[in-house]
């Protein structure tokens, strides 16, 4: 197994863009419910600093007062690896971004990241999310203030979608990120309107690339790793950010194909992380089999028939079991 752990503080990786931490052009993208230690971990134990370059916390919202240091921890979890692992914050409260932005940077995240792309609506009260995308000038006061708050410590990077309910304001919008002092914009291409529709266009990203003179992250179904390259040649961006395409395979980065039991090994690994961390065990097997909807590494789950054997089977224990003993080659 590619097994690359730091425990501590690891000695950085080289960056492949100056101001920036990342060790390649390959990033994981930040899943709400997903992107936790406990999965992210896993992924970042499995990849070299030269194929998986940063990956990202959840988004932590930000309320009505800035996000506790201690909140911060938790999202970071406590395993250190040569990968950087940045925070992502969401909220439109300048005084709560400046007070967070701050406590990021006292503990020293390698990057800050703001999320103006969620498409949540109501729940996130005082939160911007993807209402930012009507609000080119919100974007750039949102940014400068989480700059003013890391003062220099820290690199400040920003995630928008391509426009609220049209494209037309990629342009803006990028160039509204750049103006408040991002160092770095990933673009999801597709509008907070088409949600998570198949049909994606990559050309947004490139007019996001042509908009700016920082370096653009694209992002939007880059499935397979092929995909990774094709999406620079095609847009320009410098880097490329994976979202569920790392749930089909989270080796994506590297491109390595597993065997059947080092995919069922990683699975097996995180129940029992999750389970460590108190979640009972349906939840844990719950939590796998939300991978499993998307999951194709090492043809674990076979045809669709095989992925609804896995998805349907209600027996806890006996699910658990069948995925040990698929993953027990990997083990021993
Ligand atoms: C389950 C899930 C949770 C997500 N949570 C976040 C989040 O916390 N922050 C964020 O910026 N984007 C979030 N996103 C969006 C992804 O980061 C990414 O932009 C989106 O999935 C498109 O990339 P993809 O086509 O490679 O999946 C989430 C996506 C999914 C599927």
């Amino acid at each position: 197994m590619n097994t690359v752990v730091t425990e501590g503080a690891p000695a950085p990786a080289a960056p492949v863009v100056e101001g920036l931490p990342f060790t390649s052009p390959w990033l994981l993208a930040p899943m709400e419910g997903v992107t936790a230690p406990s999965f992210r971990d896993i992924v970042l134990a499995r990849h070299a600093p030269t194929d998986l370059g940063g990956a990202f916390t959840e988004f932590v919202r930000v309320i009505d007062r800035p996000v506790a240091k201690r909140e911060m921890h938790k999202h970071l979890g406590t395993r250190r690896f040569q990968i950087p692992v940045g925070i992502q914050l969401m909220g439109s409260d300048l005084e709560c971004l400046i007070g967070s932005a701050s406590n990021a940077a006292d503990l020293g995240v390698p990057v800050l990241d703001l999320n103006f792309g969620c498409p949540a609506r109501g729940a996130l009260k005082g939160c911007a999310g993807a209402a930012a995308l009507k609000d080119p000038a919100g974007v750039e006061a949102s940014v400068r203030a989480a700059v003013q708050g890391v003062g220099g410590r820290t690199p400040v990077t920003a995630k928008i979608r391509a426009g609220f309910d049209h494209d037309r304001d990629v342009e803006a919008l990028a160039r509204a990120a750049e103006a408040g002092g991002a160092a770095m914009l990933t673009i999801h291409c597709r509008t907070r309107r088409e949600g998570y529709q198949e049909e994606v266009y990559w050309s947004r990203i490139r007019r996001a690339v042509e908009a700016v003179s920082i370096p653009v992250a694209g992002n939007g179904s880059a499935w397979l790793h092929s995909d990774l390259e094709r999406m620079r040649v095609e847009t320009g961006c410098a880097f490329v950010m994976v979202g569920r395409g790392a749930l089909r395979d989270p080796w994506i980065f590297s491109g390595r194909e597993v065997s059947r039991s080092e995919a069922a090994a990683f699975l097996h690994e995180y129940a029992q992380v999750l389970e460590s961390l108190g979640a009972p065990r349906r939840a844990a097997v719950g939590r796998v089999k939300q991978l499993l909807q998307y999951w194709e590494a090492g043809g674990l789950v076979g045809d669709a028939q095989g992925r609804e054997r896995w998805l349907r089977d209600s027996d806890t224990e006996g699910f658990l079991a069948r995925l040990e003993a698929a993953a027990a080659p990997a083990l021993s």
